[in-house]
């Protein structure tokens, strides 16, 4: 019961959404960590993506473990959400003359930027899973093996594309800026900044936000300027996606 209260009061809200943004964070570098297969070739990345259905397939059966991750990750997400629409309309309730104005109105545009960004977030991640995971939109053509993409030559064959590969960068830009205020929040919320420490925080996320952008944005860079090169299937692949359209095609 006294937990059920402290859940609904500000302070439990804004833990509420720091820990569920923790999970994210958390995911997301994972994420990051699994895309860096890429830099060591399609085998490799190919390699990761079975692996991650096959982990722990003794207890959950195959695919089972990514389920739960799912599960973890997608329900954070929720939850994220729901705290943060309550978290704008209790400030709103609230607003006050309780800030001097400069503060407040550097407090507004940090959450109209917050809320911004997880809007656009919030956008790509449906478009993002849609292009790779379903293959329901294929701007262009979407490799299957054994009921999954086929991730190397799917993110070639995509990255080829001027508009994705700016569209990703521009995505990880602004999934970094959330979580460079969303990580200094969190900070502020657990009433850890001071002004002895708080320095190291701000460095601390920075450091998470622009690491995890230049590992996302690695991806599509080293595909469009070629550093990543064509997957040794292509040639067999290409009377495959003949329908499509051959990659040549695709590089706009
Ligand atoms: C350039 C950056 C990125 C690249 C190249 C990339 C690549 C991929 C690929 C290839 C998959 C499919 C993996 C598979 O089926 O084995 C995937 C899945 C996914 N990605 Fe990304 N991703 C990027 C950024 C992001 C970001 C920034 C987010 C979150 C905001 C994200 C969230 C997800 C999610 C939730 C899935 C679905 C996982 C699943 O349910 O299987 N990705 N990504």
């Amino acid at each position: 019961m006294q937990l059920m209260r402290f859940a609904r009061s500000t302070l439990g809200l804004k833990i509420i959404v720091a820990v569920t943004g923790a999970i994210m964070i958390g995911f997301l570098l994972l994420h990051a960590y699994g895309n860096m297969h890429i830099w060591f070739g399609a085998e490799e990345i190919n390699d990761y993506s079975y692996w991650l259905r096959e982990f722990g397939q003794h207890l959950f059966g195959y695919g089972g473990f990514l389920w739960i991750v799912r599960v973890v990750v997608g329900g954070a997400l929720i939850v994220h959400v729901i705290t943060v629409v309550a978290l704008i309309r209790r400030n709103r309730a609230a607003r006050g003359s309780r800030y001097r104005k400069t503060s407040r109105r550097k407090r507004i545009i940090i959450g109209l930027t917050m809320i911004f960004s997880g809007a656009l977030i919030l956008t790509f991640l449906v478009l993002h899973i849609l292009q790779f995971t379903t293959g329901t939109i294929q701007p262009t053509p979407f490799h299957e093996q054994d009921g999954m993409g086929i991730v190397y030559i799917n993110l070639y064959q995509a990255f080829q594309v001027w508009w994705i590969a700016w569209a990703y960068i521009l995505a990880v830009a602004i999934v970094g800026i959330h979580i460079y205020h969303g990580a200094w929040s969190v900070f502020q919320t657990l009433g850890w900044n001071n002004a002895d420490r708080n320095n190291l925080f701000r460095h601390i996320a920075a450091a998470l936000a622009i690491g995890l952008f230049l590992s996302f944005a690695s991806v599509p860079v080293m595909f469009w300027t070629g550093v990543l090169p064509e997957p040794p299937s292509m040639s067999q692949t290409q009377q495959h996606t003949q329908d499509h359209g051959s990659v040549e095609a695709t590089r706009q």
